[in-house]
């Protein structure tokens, strides 16, 4: 994963085309509608209201900005973008400025007070792939075999099994599980940067005790065109490979800097920050614009609604998972 996606000539993130917009690889919240930054920018106005100036939000992944944009129409504010994405960075630059758009965490001056945002970030960072055998754990790495590349056989390293230990839980013999060492240390680094504020991080995942049924084989896989693309060693370079997230992994990262966490759904985060409100409003005015026969209007306030739908949906979106970690005093509205 680090070679295939990051490599800066050959990764998949390295392309000249933007990978997450609606004709990319992948179909993300932010893209969907834009009532899912606008909504995001009620917790930044609280956090900002809570801990005061100065203040920044730090958006790490933007994308093509469709977080962003909707973000800081409704809450104006000092706003940072972290993109490893040469076209990515490019159109952020165009939302914060182009010494604000950066490639790297490292950039953004420390300490941050404010809010640090990834949707779809952690599910990218490199892990390992480990297998549960008679005898007991085994790494598979990556080598060559037949015409291209093949899982190898290799005696799991100490920091491998320290992860599976603590996060791997209670799977079955044969059983897959990709460890995610690298998302560990980006929480652990990411909020040792954050003096006061929260970081947030939204993605596909579960806790350990939930992904355990879904573990047999892994989850690692590949997204192409908004599907399931090919086996993740088939084309590097050409896909988006991604798995799971462990959101207990995480939640224990961000408890051992220091922390309090919260782990909730998308739809219940959403719906705290009074997204259902919002929907409801559009419904009203749907109804009054049908009353006054005014079509072209009323259809433009419907496929605002089902968007907006679409990020609470309960078998889709609804059901990512949203882990709030806060430096101070618990964050915003629950
Ligand atoms: C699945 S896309 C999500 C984009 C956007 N957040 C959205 O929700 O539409 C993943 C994005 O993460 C960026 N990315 C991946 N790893 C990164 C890293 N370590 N630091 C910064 N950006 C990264 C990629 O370039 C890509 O734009």
């Amino acid at each position: 994963m680090r070679i295939a996606l990051y490599d800066p000539d050959a990764g998949y993130f390295a392309a000249p085309e933007l990978r997450s917009e609606k004709g990319g690889d992948f179909l993300t919240s932010p893209e969907v509608s834009p009532m899912f930054g606008e909504s995001l920018a009620e917790f930044v106005r609280s956090e900002h209201d809570r801990i005061g100036d100065p203040f920044r939000l730090v958006e790490v992944a933007g994308g093509s900005g469709s977080l962003l944009r909707p973000l800081l129409d409704v809450y104006p504010v000092e706003a940072w973008a972290v993109e490893v994405s040469p076209p990515a960075r490019r159109r952020l630059a165009d939302l914060v400025g182009a010494g604000r758009a950066v490639a790297d965490l490292g950039e953004v001056p420390a300490p941050v007070r404010g809010v640090v945002l990834a949707n779809e970030l952690i599910d990218n960072l490199p892990m390992a792939i480990a297998q549960l055998e008679p005898g007991g754990w085994r790494e598979r790495w990556v080598g060559r075999g037949g015409d291209g590349l093949a899982f190898v056989d290799a005696v799991p390293r100490p920091e491998v099994l320290a992860w599976l230990e603590r996060f791997a839980g209670e799977v079955g013999p044969g059983a897959w599980v990709e460890v995610q060492l690298a998302a560990y240390d980006w929480v652990v680094d990411t909020l040792s940067r954050l003096q006061a504020g929260s970081l947030v991080l939204v993605d596909y995942g579960d806790t350990t005790e939930n992904l355990v049924p879904r573990r047999s084989d892994g989850t690692l896989r590949t997204y192409r065109a908004h599907h399931l693309g090919p086996h993740p060693l088939d084309e590097p370079g050409a896909t988006d490979i991604t798995a799971d997230v462990n959101f207990s992994a995480l939640l224990a990262a961000a408890g051992e800097a220091g922390a309090s966490v919260r782990l909730q759904r998308q739809d219940d985060f959403l719906a705290a920050l009074g997204l259902r409100e919002r929907i409801s409003e559009l419904r009203h005015q749907e109804l009054d614009r049908a009353r006054k026969g005014d079509e072209m209007e009323r259809l433009r306030v419907r496929t605002r609604r089902s968007e907006a739908e679409t990020l609470i949906h309960p078998r889709g979106l609804g059901d990512f998972r949203v882990l709030v970690a806060t430096v101070g005093e618990p964050a915003g509205p629950e």
